[in-house]
């Protein structure tokens, strides 16, 4: 009774051995430092990759730098490949400490300025005939700290000093608005070959979870239902992190239930610890058949055990739901209409999908709570049984 095969292969700091929709940025990635990878650069190399939290920019340059080491070392170039993530190290200092300690070099450190202690490192490279790619990521951090200075020392001081660049840089932003703070000549030495990650929508997000939960987990675990439920979750941020994040959590759930299959509720259970979504007072607030048309929703989804459920059973169970509570049920039009003003609330989710000849169904979904939860939210506000309301 098993759930999780590889629990490891979910977590931040793994780097998977493929990035199903970056091949062609990796592909960029190799072309940008082919002249480096061969051991023949004529310029040092700058890559800037920006884009916004979770759309895999970390991995991606981390995955870059394994294949460049391995082709480079095919061809008996010793490439170093460095990474330092400034919200760690926050400092032009504490920078170039990483940056000795993953060479393994034996350096003074004390007493040395931040540009001298630059210049040991760079004797020390020169002295092994290394070639180096430096990533510095979450460069804001840095910037933010110590403004353009950093920059100016790792771009312009190994180019007026090397006669061979070895030194290659590549800096991780989340969002390029920082570069406005810096003056002209730090901005220039900067731009040149920008690579943006664009954000993750449900196709993509889709694939990655598929790719990534037959790493970690043991096969038919997962259903297809709920790697679709999970990537329409993630979507709304377009990161895939937080796709990832309610995966392993959902298998822990599972795992506590000591089930064999993750299911549905064990996703809404999954994102409600993540980021709670749904609040009490928001509830509250709904107007009576919202309320009738949620608990149907949820009880709906119980019952069926699915991710989704078709608007017209939806409105079956929000009929029954209707008689129970001695409420006259809405027309059609108005069911709907509150549907939609469930989902702009950000409550439900509805997914329109085309079924070929047949026409267009709706899926309606519950994201971010678990329906155990939302009817014992739910029951308290509704009118007592017996009392005949409207
Ligand atoms: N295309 C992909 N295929 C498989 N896994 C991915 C992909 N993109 C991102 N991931 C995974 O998603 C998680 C987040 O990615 P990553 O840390 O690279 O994002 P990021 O852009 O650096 O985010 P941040 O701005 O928060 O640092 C990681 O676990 C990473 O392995
Ligand atoms: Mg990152």
């Amino acid at each position: 009774m098993k759930i999780f095969k590889d629990e490891e292969k979910l977590s931040p700091e793994y780097v998977p051995p493929n990035l199903p929709h970056r091949e062609k940025e990796l592909e960029l990635l190799m072309t940008f430092f082919s002249s480096v990878i061969s051991g023949s650069p004529s310029i040092s190399t700058r890559v800037l990759v920006s884009g916004s939290v979770g759309t895999g920019k970390s991995a991606l340059v981390k995955l870059f730098g394994q294949k460049a080491c391995y082709e480079a070392s095919k061809k008996g170039i010793d490439l170093r490949f460095l990474y330092v993530n400034c919200r760690i190290s926050k400092t032009t200092f504490l920078v170039l400490r990483k940056l000795v300690e993953q060479l393994k070099a034996r350096l003074p450190e004390r007493g040395l300025s931040d540009e001298e202690l630059l210049h040991k490192l760079l004797d020390y490279i020169e002295y092994k005939g290394l070639y180096v790619i430096i990533a510095l990521d979450e460069v804001e951090m840095l910037l933010r700290e110590e403004g353009g200075e950093p920059i100016y020392l790792f771009t312009r001081v190994g180019e007026e000093r090397l006669k061979i660049p070895r030194i290659s840089m590549i800096f991780i932003f989340r969002n390029l608005e920082v570069l406005d703070t810096l003056d002209e000549s730090t901005r220039s030495s900067l731009l040149g070959n920008i690579i943006h990650l664009k954000e993750y929508g449900y196709k993509e997000l889709y694939d990655i979870i598929k790719y990534r939960a037959s790493l970690a987990f043991h096969p038919d675990v997962l259903m297809d239902d709920v790697i679709q439920m999970i990537a329409e979750i993630a979507s709304e941020r377009g990161d895939a992190r937080y796709a990832l994040d309610i995966l392993w959590r959902a298998g822990k759930y599972a795992e506590v239930d000591r089930v064999m299959k993750v299911t549905p509720e064990h996703v809404r259970k999954a994102v409600a610890s993540v980021y709670p979504t749904i609040r009490r007072e928001h509830l509250e607030y709904l107007e009576l058949h919202s309320k009738l048309i949620l608990l149907a929703l949820a009880r709906s989804l119980e019952a069926e055990k699915t991710a989704y459920i078709t608007s017209s059973v939806l409105n079956e169970y929000y009929r029954m739901v209707c008689e129970e509570y001695d409420v006259e049920p809405r027309s059609y039009t108005s069911f709907w209409e509150a549907l939609q003003r469930l989902d702009d609330l950000g409550i439900i989710k509805i997914k329109v999908v085309s079924e070929g000849a047949r026409g267009r169904k709706s899926h309606i979904s519950l994201l971010g709570i678990p329906t155990s939860i939302l009817i014992k939210e739910l029951e308290p506000l509704l009118p007592k049984k017996s009392s005949k309301s409207t």
